[in-house]
């Protein structure tokens, strides 16, 4: 175990092979500054996806440079699409048409992205040519069935491990024919591996989603001069309809801030007594926000400034003031629009007066580690009252405090290393978790930016 003194249980197990822990610990003074996240993980993502299935050259500006999304550039590339970056950190992708992806000579290795992975999985499904999948020990854990069972009605084979766990193989139909699909579980990357297996399907694919989840590749395939229909379904939730076989345009994207990466810094700045920051250029699609709702229900003092559409999606610049929280009743149709947000609204309620209830959390479970448990386990390491109740996450706050001096284990989960890093900030004792690497998948600057507010992260054992 690397350090006795920060943990408060001695049977851990020893952090992963080289590991790097990191320690965050109150600071010396209160955030202050402005600064600028990264550009959205989900919609770079579909940036390179269609403008690998365009035709033409897509430039991307703001393009977030995270490991998962260089993941999906490496990806397409194996596959036939030239995309390069510019040493103006603009990305040019050249595409290469609908359904004009070649077979890759090798396995193709998504990393920790789920994202990638199911995404990926639908454009391969009506692509005639075999491609091997795999991902690091978090992704070869994640349910792949939820995109393997509508797939395969389109024609493509999948030989996968028990569950359908990667790796896997997938021979794409040669003939797919278009189906209808009532998502089984709010999800939008399986709403997406549909309409992109849609894409290179003769005919109309269609997905019914029973609650919204966030829409940046109905918004996308719009951009890029697809035909795409949503309407609102009789009782609630949508019906997406694309037409397949269209002849994607290159378009210039802009990429906006990403707001799950806004939610570090924001929740900081609300818990570190005295604190000023501003965020600029989120993201602020009405499918991302619901950590704000939630923040303003707690007392929160959060002002949108400069609001602006930036590349079809409203932004603006947050302005947060520390203060007193309370805690608050979360629904559970409020999941799908901060479904990432959780690690990091629960170090909020953590540090809140009174009982915070997030309803709802099942597909917590299945994410780059089951964080409904790992929320739990980590908080109450930390001297926080927590508990889970069926698929509910119940946390008793005090209003002061909470103990920390704990260490938390991230299991190759970017967004638990970065919630746990922002309770130490302000929790009595400092908080350590046990490996910061998987912080780059999604935020590769975080420390650095965290910096430039006067937050100073201890490296080592
Ligand atoms: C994403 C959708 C969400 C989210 C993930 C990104 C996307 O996953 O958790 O980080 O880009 O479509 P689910 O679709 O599994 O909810």
């Amino acid at each position: 175990m690397p350090s006795a003194v920060m943990s408060n249980d001695d049977t851990l197990p020893s952090p992963p092979m080289g590991a790097s822990p990191l320690t965050g610990s109150r600071p010396a003074a209160p955030l202050a500054g402005v600064v600028r996240v990264p550009g959205d993980k989900s919609i770079s993502h579909r940036a390179l996806m269609l403008g690998a299935l365009a035709v033409g050259r897509t430039e991307i500006t703001g393009l977030l440079e995270g490991e998962d999304v260089l993941r999906t550039a490496a990806a397409l590339r194996a596959m036939g699409a030239a995309i390069v970056r510019g040493e103006d950190g603009t990305w040019l992708v050249d595409g290469v048409g609908v359904g004009g992806l070649a077979e890759p000579d090798d396995v193709i290795d998504l990393g920790n992205s789920g994202t990638s992975a199911r995404l990926l999985l639908g454009i391969l499904a009506s692509h005639p040519f075999t491609a091997f999948v795999t991902g690091d020990a978090s992704l070869r854990r994640r349910p792949m069935g939820r995109v393997i069972t509508p797939l395969s009605r389109f024609g493509a084979l999948f030989h996968g491990r028990e569950g359908g766990r990667l790796p896997l193989a997938v021979t794409g139909a040669t003939s797919p024919v278009p189906i209808a699909y009532r998502l089984p579980v709010p999800s939008a990357q399986v709403k997406s591996a549909v309409l992109l297996a849609g894409l290179n399907t003769p005919g109309e694919t269609s997905v019914v989603e029973p609650q919204a989840t966030r829409d940046h590749t109905e918004r996308m395939l719009g951009h890029f001069g697809g035909k795409v229909t949503v309407e609102a379904e009789p009782g609630g939730g949508r019906r997406i309809t694309v037409t397949g076989q269209p002849e994607l345009i290159a378009a210039p994207i802009i990429v906006p801030g990403d707001p799950s990466s806004a939610a570090f810094p924001l929740v900081a700045a609300l818990i570190v007594p005295g604190s000023q920051v501003t965020i600029a250029n989120v993201g602020l699609n009405p499918s991302r926000t619901g950590l704000l709702l939630c923040l303003e229900e707690m007392g929160a003092d959060i002002t949108l400034e400069n609001r602006r559409e930036a590349g079809g999606e409203p932004v603006a610049d947050l302005k947060v003031r520390a203060g007193a929280l309370k805690g608050a009743d979360i629904p559970p149709e409020r999941a799908p629009s901060m479904i990432d947000e959780y690690p990091i609204l629960a170090v909020a309620a953590a540090c809140a007066r009174g009982r915070t209830v997030m309803h709802g959390l099942a597909e917590l479970r299945v994410k780059e580690s089951d964080r409904l448990a790992g929320i739990a386990e980590g908080l109450s390491r930390c001297g926080v009252r927590v508990r889970v109740e069926g698929d509910d996450l119940i946390v008793e706050g005090d209003g002061n405090s909470p103990a920390g001096g704990a260490m938390i284990e991230t299991q190759l989960d970017h967004r638990m290393a970065m919630a746990f890093l922002v309770l130490g900030l302000a929790a009595s004792q400092p908080v350590r978790i046990d490996d910061a690497r998987p912080i780059a998948t999604s935020f590769p600057d975080f420390v650095p930016l965290m910096s430039r507010l006067g937050v100073v992260f201890q490296e080592g054992v």
